[in-house]
């Protein structure tokens, strides 16, 4: 890389002495874009209504053009949202209002969905009487082709939509999109891809991948401010999609309707543009390589070092490596919270752990404010959990957002 790694960690704003090892849940913002955010803020509160009358729109629009050149996105049928989460509900939404879920037409998932996804799918069927229906594609495979079989596999007759991740969350695999377009466009089902991990950590060409609806966080990978992703759509779909907020805008077009959902502070989507030119200035083939190195190295100290194998098939291009737990652990979401609350009192290691169907996974992302010693002491200390008296460790364990 261009700069010295040391200098390019005190670019961020986390706190020292930490090994922040999950930078696929909530990454850090670099400081740069924070500062980029609130000069926006600033300027809108300087003075509010010549912001949002006369200056919101040539911005947003600005920003948005600068992102869609950058992910070969067309940019009239781009908007922003604030989250994946949010595009995904819009998305299901606007497709069960125009009728293609339906009683008859149900949403195909695969169980390596975003739990977030999978309840938003659930929630959008339930509301006019659909269904989903989710594939089970394996944890444990060696190539990619084997790793979508079930899913070229599935029947398609009473699919009315299906809903495919560019990079599963869970399990970090990136799976072909492109082709499982065709595939399922050839047989007239319309597709969402949740390139939620994407933007930034591949190169992402969402005009040639051909979903119908492409979404992706731009506050993961592409270091921008949190609140800040996008959805494409394709000009087929262009008049249906509609946010779930109904605003000033209703029916004025996509662009109008998402950029105005009432009253909010649009500084993230603004500085979005910060974050593409933080990765820029580092280079981003360089930001790629460091990407590549680091996961490489962790994989060879969890395989040769712990003794584990990776489970799904590993594509260099991944910044996010994933493995299963050893030992006997209950396979429940409190668990995993637990062990990671535990690793973050005793060893300041942030990890991400997951109970991910009859299993416990551990993912581990790399990042340019890291190296091989935050990876060796997040690997350390868990093997410290590994090894300390499990009623120690679960202490931990209590339901998230309890209330
Ligand atoms: C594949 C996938 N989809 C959707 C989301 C939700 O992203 P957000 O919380 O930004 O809406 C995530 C978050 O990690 C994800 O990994």
């Amino acid at each position: 890389m261009n700069r010295d790694l040391a200098d390019i960690q005190l670019s961020f704003p986390l706190k020292q002495g930490i090994h922040f090892l999950n930078h696929g849940s909530y990454g850090a913002t670099p400081t740069v874009v924070l500062d980029a955010k609130r000069r926006v803020e600033l300027e809108l509160e300087q003075q509010p209504l010549e912001f949002f009358f006369e200056k919101y729109e040539y911005q947003i629009l600005e920003a948005r053009d600068s992102i869609c050149t950058f992910l070969h996105a067309s940019s009239e049928r781009t908007v922003f949202v604030h989250n994946a989460t949010f595009a995904a509900n819009a998305v299901f939404a606007s497709l069960v209002r125009n009728g293609n879920i339906s009683a008859g037409k149900g949403i195909l998932l695969t169980n390596h969905v975003y739990p977030a996804v999978r309840n938003a799918a659930h929630y959008w069927a339930e509301s006019c009487g659909s269904f989903v229906r989710e594939v089970v594609l394996p944890l444990h495979a060696d190539t990619i082709e084997e790793h979508i079989a079930p899913l070229l596999q599935e029947q398609l007759h009473d699919i009315g939509l299906a809903c495919i991740d560019h990079i599963t969350s869970q399990t970090a695999v990136i799976l072909p999109v492109k082709e499982l377009c065709e595939h399922f466009h050839d047989r007239g089902v319309p597709v969402f891809v949740d390139g939620a991990h994407a933007p930034g950590m591949l190169d992402v060409d969402v005009d040639n991948i051909g979903a119908d609806f492409y979404t992706g966080n731009l506050h993961k990978w592409l270091f921008a401010p949190k609140s800040s992703a996008f959805l494409t759509v394709s000009e087929q779909w262009s008049k249906t999609i509609h946010p779930n907020i109904v605003s000033l805008y209703w029916g004025s077009g996509m662009h109008a309707e998402f950029h105005w959902m009432g009253t909010l502070n649009p500084s993230s989507w603004i500085a979005s543009q910060a974050g593409l030119q933080f990765m820029r200035d580092l280079g981003v083939e360089n930001v790629r390589t460091h990407y590549r190195q680091l996961t490489e190295y962790t994989h060879s100290r969890v395989e040769f070092q712990m003794g584990i194998q990776t489970p799904g098939p590993h594509d260099p291009r991944c910044a996010m490596a994933v493995f299963e737990l050893p030992g006997e652990w209950e396979h429940e979401a409190t668990v995993g919270w637990a062990i990671r609350k535990w690793l973050w009192h005793e060893h300041k290691v942030e990890l991400h752990l997951t109970a991910w169907q009859e299993t416990l996974l551990f993912r581990v992302s790399s990042q340019v404010y890291l190296d091989q010693t935050n990876i060796d002491a997040g690997l350390e200390a868990l093997q410290c959990a590994i090894e300390t008296p499990k009623d120690e460790v679960l202490k931990f364990r209590k339901p998230f957002f309890e209330g």
